[in-house]
């Protein structure tokens, strides 16, 4: 199976940002296509705060994003950016973590008006990080879509679902070929 993984960067759990991730991971369950979600809250503090690039669970951590074929990266926008809690690990990413990797950023906000929160905080990021195959982002506004009781979300918007589901065609389409092994 396909592994794309997920970084899910919301301090809160539940979460909208993080249930957005909860449905693309049904979706391409459909596909045949495995999404791990890591949730950047789930790591130690203390690593993420004081930079311990070596505690094993941030080595554990970027290893999955280093190994995955393909990244989404979730966050809900925190004063017009992406969140702190999602810098603290990115910044303990490799330098080219994101290399020869399609990368789908998403992004859940209260309002429309820090649309462009992805192309201005979030993407010169993922750039640092080696990324070079940034797939358009998809930003959902808190009203268009609603958390479901049990996990994933409900478009209340037709033209949103849309998007989400072109923006995840997308991402599988710009998949690497898999190299069969010998
Ligand atoms: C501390 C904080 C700051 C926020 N700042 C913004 C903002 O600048 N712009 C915006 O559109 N929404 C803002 N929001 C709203 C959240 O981005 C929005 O509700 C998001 O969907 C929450 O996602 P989550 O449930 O995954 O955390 C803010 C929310 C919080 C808690």
């Amino acid at each position: 199976m396909t592994q794309i993984v997920a970084i899910a960067g919301s301090p809160s759990h539940p979460s909208r940002s993080y249930a957005v991730l909860e449905t693309a991971q049904e979706v391409l369950a459909n596909q045949g296509i495995r999404l791990e979600i890591l949730q950047v809250r789930d790591l130690p503090a203390e690593a993420l705060v004081y930079g311990q690039f070596d505690h094993p669970a941030v080595v554990t951590a970027a290893a999955q994003v280093t190994a995955a074929r393909a990244v989404i990266i979730s966050t809900p926008i925190y004063k017009a950016a992406y969140t702190g809690l999602l810098k603290t690990f990115l910044d303990l990413l490799p330098q080219k973590a994101l290399v020869n990797k399609p990368i789908l950023p998403i992004a859940t906000g209260g309002t429309l008006a820090h649309l462009l929160a992805i192309d201005y905080a979030l993407n010169p990021v993922l750039g640092v990080l080696g990324a070079t195959q940034i797939r358009p982002g998809l930003y959902l506004v808190d009203n268009q879509f609603q958390r479901r009781a049990d996990q994933g979300v409900e478009f209340l918007d037709p033209d949103l679902e849309d998007r989400f589901t072109t923006a995840l065609a997308g991402l599988v389409g710009a998949l690497p070929v898999a190299v069969p092994s010998p």
